[in-house]
């Protein structure tokens, strides 16, 4: 059965060749996690891992991250680019501080209230700092959904985004929820790729809609003219 097989084998996959040891990985609080996933939402982990030390070890929690100069904040994103982002993580440091006690929510909801985070990023926040069972649905995720039920529809069409979180949710585990969500991070990262995915190392190939097209790299579709 496909449905409870899912998050079993993507975990099992996880246990033998995820990524287990980069910074953020450590000491996995809400605030850690929150930087670190803004760090790589434009950018490769080799890249974000120099300022992400960095950037820890002079803003180590959230009060030390409001209390900054937004020029200083800024200077620990030279060279990281979309400044936006790093302008909204102040704001947000600000609100955390400010309005909420220094604490994260604990919902997805609340959390995507805080500028600069959306859905998919509240709830790999949530999932992988606290277990809280919150899928997440960025553009790896969207990749491996869109081949494994070979999804003939653009995902740019909010209809076919609804649908994609809906099967996101569907395969989320109710255990070991961290572990999952970045399990399927490092499978659209290493092995499902845009060009070239590695289907034959995939723990899912057995179930996969795409490749058995023999076409995965066709899904998803790209915009219809
Ligand atoms: N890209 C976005 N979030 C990530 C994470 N937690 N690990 C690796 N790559 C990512």
């Amino acid at each position: 059965n496909t449905v409870e097989n899912f998050a079993p084998r993507v975990l099992a996959w996880f246990d033998l060749h995820g990524r287990k040891n980069l910074p953020w990985q450590k000491n996995k609080t809400p605030y850690r996690v929150w930087i670190s996933e803004i760090m790589l939402q434009q950018t490769q982990v080799a890249t974000v891992i120099p300022y992400y030390e960095k950037f820890m070890e002079s803003f180590p929690d959230v009060y030390a991250l409001a209390n900054a100069k937004q020029d200083d904040v800024l200077a620990h994103w030279s060279g990281l680019g979309y400044y936006a982002r790093a302008r909204n993580m102040h704001k947000a440091a600000n609100m955390l501080v400010d309005e909420l006690d220094g604490e994260f929510p604990a919902s997805v909801e609340g959390v995507c209230e805080l500028p600069g985070i959306g859905r998919s990023t509240a709830s790999a926040i949530l999932s992988i700092s606290r277990d809280v069972q919150a899928a997440i649905l960025d553009g790896n995720v969207k990749r491996v959904l869109a081949r494994f039920h070979a999804i003939a529809t653009w995902p740019g069409e909010k209809k076919t985004e609804n649908t994609m979180w809906d099967i996101a949710g569907y395969y989320m585990p109710n255990q070991r929820c961290g572990e999952y969500t970045q399990a399927m991070m490092d499978l659209g990262a290493t092995l499902c790729t845009r060009s070239k995915p590695k289907c034959h190392e995939c723990p899912l190939m057995d179930d996969c809609a795409g490749f058995a097209t023999a076409e995965p790299t066709q899904f998803p579709i790209s915009k219809p003219k």
